[in-house]
């Protein structure tokens, strides 16, 4: 992997999340589980480079991330489809999901990623919040949560990029 700015990073990231998908991984000590998302944004807040990922609270990757200050968001190939299906059904409460999913972890400076990825966002946690039902003003309360179990979102501060060569 080399290092690049946000700036350099290649894609849409519409087809990215929605389309792609990507792994937010975080870690608790010598634990680290990988949780498949495609809601979230890559934008400019405060002046800084930020990934805004949205996790519900019955998460274990919530415990996780309520723990650490840090976090990643990384981006795989089609081949790696099987890998992310998994990781979007099972729990790392359950078992060890990047083993089972054939990722190989990599822990660098602080931060937990997978080898296979092609783009690696290295998260510190800026902001947290839970979304307010009373803040939803379209017809979204009542089709995305229908158990009340609203999302917390976090910014994280992109303060690293790492890109395959
Ligand atoms: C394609 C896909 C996208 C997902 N996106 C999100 C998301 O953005 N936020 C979320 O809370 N859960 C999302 N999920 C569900 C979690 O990935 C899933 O519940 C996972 O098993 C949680 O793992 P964990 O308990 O190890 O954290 C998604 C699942 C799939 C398959």
């Amino acid at each position: 992997m080399k290092q690049i700015t946000a700036k350099e990073i290649v894609g849409n990231p519409f087809s990215m999340l929605d389309d792609s998908w990507a792994l937010v991984t975080a870690a608790d000590g010598e634990i680290a589980n990988p949780m498949t998302v495609s809601w979230g944004g890559l934008g400019v807040i405060w002046n800084k480079p930020v990934a805004t990922i949205y996790i519900r609270p019955q998460r274990y990757t919530h415990d996780l991330l309520e723990k650490e200050d840090t976090f990643t968001v990384s981006f795989y190939g089609e081949e790696q489809r099987e890998a992310l299906k998994l990781c979007g059904v099972k729990s790392g409460r359950e078992m060890d999901k990047a083993a089972a999913a054939g990722l190989t972890l990599v822990k660098e400076g602080g931060f937990c990623y997978y080898a296979e990825a092609e783009l690696v966002l290295c998260c510190k946690k800026i902001y947290r919040d839970r979304i307010r039902p009373e803040g939803i003003l379209s017809d979204d309360d009542g089709k995305c949560y229908p158990l009340k179990d609203y999302h917390d979102v976090y910014f994280g501060e992109i303060v690293k990029v790492l890109a395959k060569d």
